[in-house]
């Protein structure tokens, strides 16, 4: 220690025999939102000018595997491997005084992090060990989620902001704007709730959720449900405690909170398990729910790795993300919705559905139109609907877009047949989805940039000649008579009929 204290002197008067960065480092960044501290740690050795070692921030966990520079300023590089990808990140540090400078960019183009690196104790930090993984086994069905879950889910708007009074409010609209009417009923907190565990090692929430039990109740009180976040590594992706070696207990602190829908999303286990293991980790979860007694309907948020719909049935899974998050702009979601999902429609089926990920409806970043396409797109694909904007304040056209009966009514179609392409031609794409009754959702999308005349050609579809419904975004009935039909559909836009037997 006196040894270390002193060296920034001795290399000042000895013309350099450089700093030692041997040591276990800690950036510590508080919270006062949500009173729950951040950690950063770089346990690193230094030989000479090579630096090797460890860097734990958030979810990730990297190796050093290059460094440069010296004698006082070096460049480091960690790297870890997210299921195929090598994942990488870049710190320049020095040592100043007994404090360990580090500055780092999210990408070549953002600006510097500045970051300051106290000494702690060795150990400190340490990544937990990999715990053997159960045999695998089926998970018995929970019978929840018979149509595709309906809700809200406070990420999409409100990220790392959502709070015990924003998400009362969220209920408050919910319950009384007509969405609970129309079926929604889920209002699931997402990521940044979680607290310290306590001495026992139970899960508790920060400082913004000063009574869940209390936060449950409410929510109850209005008729609908509340959801929740975890994952299955150590922490979750925005950094907070994750279920780690506590799937059972943290299951049943939920039960007694009142929980009625646990999102599982994977993060933190990248750095412990493979792609290969992630259905026994999901099965720990959909055991643990199980053994609570409660119905807890099970998302499972691991971004369509390892063929999830193969087997997040056998988890206990009612829905599982087929694709990276979405994000409000129409690149993203018709990425998501018109392309990720292809091939997926064999694996839907009531209890148990593809995830193209949450509603972007009214964030702003899209056109009405482009809105309406992604309403009509998650209806097809039976996707769940959580709205994912601020719903106590949003416009009439977005509510109403939310809250279509005739739209959610094919979303929610008893059979749960997922519909799918039936038919393209460059930006023009006509849907499919067949009904519990016997008739069809049709769906004419326009990807293209300019208004354009889409010609439905029945026989094409499969479909007979004569036919009739009505235009579920105009509510008229419609009658076709002749072989074909040329659609007017506005640029990113939709018309969607539903056609009797
Ligand atoms: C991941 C998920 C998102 C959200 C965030 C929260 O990115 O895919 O939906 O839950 O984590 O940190």
């Amino acid at each position: 220690m006196i040894l270390r204290l002193c060296l920034p002197i001795v290399c000042a008067a000895a013309a350099c025999s450089a700093a030692d960065l041997t040591g276990n480092w800690v950036v510590a960044q508080p919270n006062n939102t949500d009173g729950v501290t951040r950690k950063q740690y770089f346990d690193l050795k230094q030989e000479g000018d090579r630096i090797t070692g460890h860097i734990r921030v958030t979810q990730f966990y990297y190796t050093v595997k290059e460094s440069s520079g010296g004698p006082d300023k070096f460049t480091i590089t960690g790297s870890m491997m997210d299921g195929n990808s090598d994942r990488r990140v870049t710190y320049e540090i020095s040592l100043v005084g007994d404090e360990l400078h580090l500055s780092t960019r999210r990408n070549a183009k953002s600006a510097p992090t500045e970051l300051v690196a106290h000494r702690a104790p060795a150990g400190e930090g340490a990544y937990p060990a990999r715990l053997p993984l159960p045999a695998i086994h089926k998970v018995p069905d929970n019978g929840l989620a018979k149509t595709p879950p309906m809700g809200w889910n406070s990420w999409n708007k409100f990220a790392g902001r959502v709070d015990d009074a924003g998400v009362r409010a969220m209920a408050d609209a919910m319950a009384s704007n007509g969405m609970k009417a129309a079926g929604y009923v889920y209002i699931n907190i997402d990521d940044t709730w979680e607290g310290e565990r306590d001495s026992k090692g139970n899960i508790t929430s920060n400082k913004k959720f000063p009574n869940m039990k209390a936060l449950s109740d409410y929510v109850h009180s209005k008729g609908l449900k509340l959801g929740i976040y975890s994952s299955p590594g150590p922490n979750t992706c925005a950094g907070y405690e994750g279920s780690y070696g506590h799937e059972q207990q943290d299951a049943k602190t939920w039960a007694a909170w009142g929980i009625d829908y646990l999102k599982y999303d994977w993060c933190g286990a990248r750095n412990l398990y493979t792609d290969d293991e992630m259905q026994a980790l999901y099965q720990k979860m959909g055991d643990a729910l199980r053994a609570t007694g409660r119905p807890i309907v099970y998302s499972l948020c691991q971004y369509g790795r390892a063929k999830v719909w193969e087997w997040g049935p056998d988890v206990g899974g009612n829905l599982w993300r087929t694709t990276g998050d979405i994000r409000d702009t129409w690149d993203s979601m018709s990425n998501l919705g018109f392309v990720r999902q292809e091939g997926l429609a064999q694996w839907a089926r009531p209890g148990h559905w593809n995830d193209p990920d949450m509603l972007e409806i009214g964030n702003g970043g899209m056109s009405d139109d482009e809105y309406r396409t992604h309403m009509s797109l998650w209806s097809m694909l039976a996707a769940p609907l959580l709205a994912g904007n601020d719903l106590g304040n949003m416009s009439p056209t977005i509510l109403s877009i939310l809250t279509n009966r005739d739209v959610i009514a094919i979303d929610q179609d008893a059979a749960g047949k997922e519909g799918s392409r039936a038919w393209h031609s460059g930006d023009q794409e006509v849907w499919l989805r067949s009904l519990a009754d016997g008739g069809q959702a049709v769906a004419v999308f326009n990807r293209g940039a300019a208004a354009a005349k889409v010609p439905v050609k029945w026989a094409d579809l499969g479909i007979k000649a004569p036919a009739s419904g009505r235009d579920l975004w105009t509510g008229k009935t419609v009658t076709f008579t002749g072989p074909a039909e040329d659609v007017e559909v506005p640029s990113h836009g939709v018309v969607l009929w539903r056609l009797s037997k």
